[in-house]
């Protein structure tokens, strides 16, 4: 069966950004590495990186701005070297902080912009403030906006040709939280809208609130990609509450089962297949421990995100 938004955008795939072996050098320093991954039609899909590791640069890629060294991107089955006017048609974007002149209102600057794609429509213009919530100060110089409002004007911008695909290039950067909040709203209503959204961010709780995918980038390298879920998911810790606790440690190292064990606070926390939790818990208890509790550790994305980035940091530096 194809379903509606299969028709609409023509793909088999699904796929509404595939990336393929991308890879970016500058001189010797490989800013992006090798990346694969894919970005689901109708997903909300965030790029997750610390500053430096190369999320720009994809975007840029991906936009048709930056000549990838080798590897592939596609929009919606297009791809961006070749194809470049089709993606264009399809993609709406935000990349830097926009360029928009002080001295003319939020709905004057969009008009203009509207003008130069060939869009000449202040009905639509209307519409993006409405959606962008900034209406009642649509008519206000721009140059005395906040951020958030200037932000958000950024992104009616990239909305004006009513794209299939937005990729936002940090769009909560430097805002407030009430403006993080604003945005992170903003972006449920595009893909409410039947957008994919694909944004980047360092700020893990927004990624984490907002999207239903991600890929996690260090170093130009991927760490993680996939559904939200699943990646918060793939926790194997077990946190043990007990009495004599470097006792049950000991015990516990030398089940097979059971990867890593330390002392936190006073708790045994082991690294073990989530499927062994009850046969843990019989284990000890049969030992004669008493066990208060044993839960596994409820993670967030942070935790998890610190985790795989520093995991991957590590086997880079032992890799050479
Ligand atoms: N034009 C360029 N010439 C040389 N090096 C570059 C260029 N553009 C980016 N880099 C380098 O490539 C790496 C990745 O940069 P990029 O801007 O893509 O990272 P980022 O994840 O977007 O970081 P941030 O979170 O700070 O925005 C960095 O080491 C950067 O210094
Ligand atoms: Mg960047």
């Amino acid at each position: 069966m194809v379903d509606t938004e299969t028709q609409r955008t023509g793909q088999q795939t699904g796929a509404a950004i595939e990336i393929d072996g991308l890879t970016k050098r500058f001189g010797e320093h490989v800013a992006v590495d090798n990346l694969t991954f894919s970005v689901p039609i109708g997903s909300v899909f965030g790029f997750l990186g610390p500053n430096g590791s190369g999320k720009t640069t994809t975007i840029g890629m991906v936009l048709g701005l930056i000549p990838p060294s080798s590897g592939t991107a596609r929009i919606l089955g297009n791809d961006v070297r070749t194809d470049l006017p089709d993606v264009l048609e399809r993609v709406g974007a935000m990349v830097e902080r926009p360029a928009f002149y002080p001295y003319l209102s939020g709905r004057m600057n969009l008009q203009i912009f509207a003008r130069q794609i060939g869009r000449d429509d202040q009905e639509r213009v209307s519409e993006l403030l409405d959606l962008t919530g900034m209406s009642e100060r649509a008519d206000a110089k721009f140059g005395g906006y906040s951020t958030g409002m200037k932000q958000r004007i950024g992104i009616a911008a990239a909305l004006l040709d009513d794209p299939d695909v937005i990729i936002l290039d940090e769009p909560t950067s430097g805002l407030d939280p009430a403006g993080q909040r604003e945005v992170r709203a903003l972006v449920r209503r595009l893909a409410d809208a039947g957008h994919t959204v694909f944004l980047s961010s360092h700020i893990l709780g927004e990624i984490q609130d907002v999207c239903t995918h991600i890929a996690i980038i260090n170093r130009g390298k991927l760490v993680a990609a996939g559904r939200m879920d699943e990646i918060l998911e793939a926790s194997n810790e077990l946190v043990i509450d007990i009495d004599r606790p470097e006792d049950a440690g000991s015990l516990l190292s030398s089940v097979d089962t059971v990867e890593d064990v330390h002392l936190e606070n006073g708790r045994v926390v082991i690294e073990v297949p989530l499927e062994h939790a009850a046969e843990i818990n019989a284990r000890l208890v049969q030992s004669g421990f008493a066990v208060s509790q044993l839960r596994h550790r409820e993670r967030d994305l942070e935790d998890r995100f610190l985790e795989l980035t520093d995991q991957h940091t590590r086997s880079e530096l032992e890799n050479g």
